[in-house]
């Protein structure tokens, strides 16, 4: 990668993010994500699911009765963040979510969807509910119809219109902001670290 080449950066950070789907040890595989719960903005670690290059989206997998689903149906205004400290390095993105549920979309999702991860979406009366106890809400797998959670899966489709990359070197840093426009023409522009 040449560190002055823009491109080069642009090209880092997709493969970083596309790494980070299938890769456990990447720190790319959990980002955090923002948006703005009407009063103050909430952030939270997620897995990313899924990248795709083309629409530049970004998936994620939550349970729809959480406040982060219910806060993105009113403002879909989204910011996700990761940052790696072996490789000095952070990319940034904004744009916005699109919640689904119960559609081909979280259809599809769900079929490709393990075990360990459906199960969650058993779990009553829906993440963020405030609770006495929770170990009445500890995962009993024989107790759990696990097709049941499909009710309460939803993906989160990030589609950002903004990407920084930050790489930290002693020299200097290198911070690049890549802009698409709304017909998905890219500009990108160095900013001082
Ligand atoms: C490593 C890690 C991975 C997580 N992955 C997810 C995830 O993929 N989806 C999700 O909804 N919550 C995930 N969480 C839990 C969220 O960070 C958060 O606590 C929860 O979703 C409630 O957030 P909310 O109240 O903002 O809706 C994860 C937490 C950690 C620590």
């Amino acid at each position: 990668m040449n560190l002055n080449k823009k491109s080069d950066l642009l090209l880092k950070a997709f493969e970083l993010i596309e790494d980070g789907i299938k890769n456990r040890d990447s720190l790319f595989h959990t980002l955090t994500m923002s948006n703005f719960d009407g009063k103050n903005i909430s952030s939270r670690v997620m897995v990313l699911r899924d990248f795709c290059k083309k629409t530049r989206t970004l998936r994620f997998h939550s349970d729809v009765r959480s406040s982060k689903v219910k806060n993105l149906k009113n403002n879909k205004s989204t910011s996700v963040i990761g940052y790696d400290p072996k490789l000095k390095t952070q990319i940034r993105f904004q744009g916005v979510s699109k919640v689904n549920h119960k559609n081909k979309k979280t259809k599809e999702a769900w079929g490709e969807s393990q075990a360990i991860s459906k199960k969650c979406y058993s779990v009553m009366d829906g993440s963020s509910a405030i609770i006495k106890s929770p170990m009445k809400y500890d995962f009993h797998m024989k107790d759990i119809v696990l097709e049941d959670g499909y009710e309460n899966f939803s993906t989160i489709e990030f589609q950002f219109n903004s990407l920084e990359f930050l790489y930290l070197q002693r020299q200097g840093h290198r911070r690049c902001r890549f802009l698409w426009d709304k017909k998905g023409k890219l500009s990108s522009s160095w900013l001082v670290p």
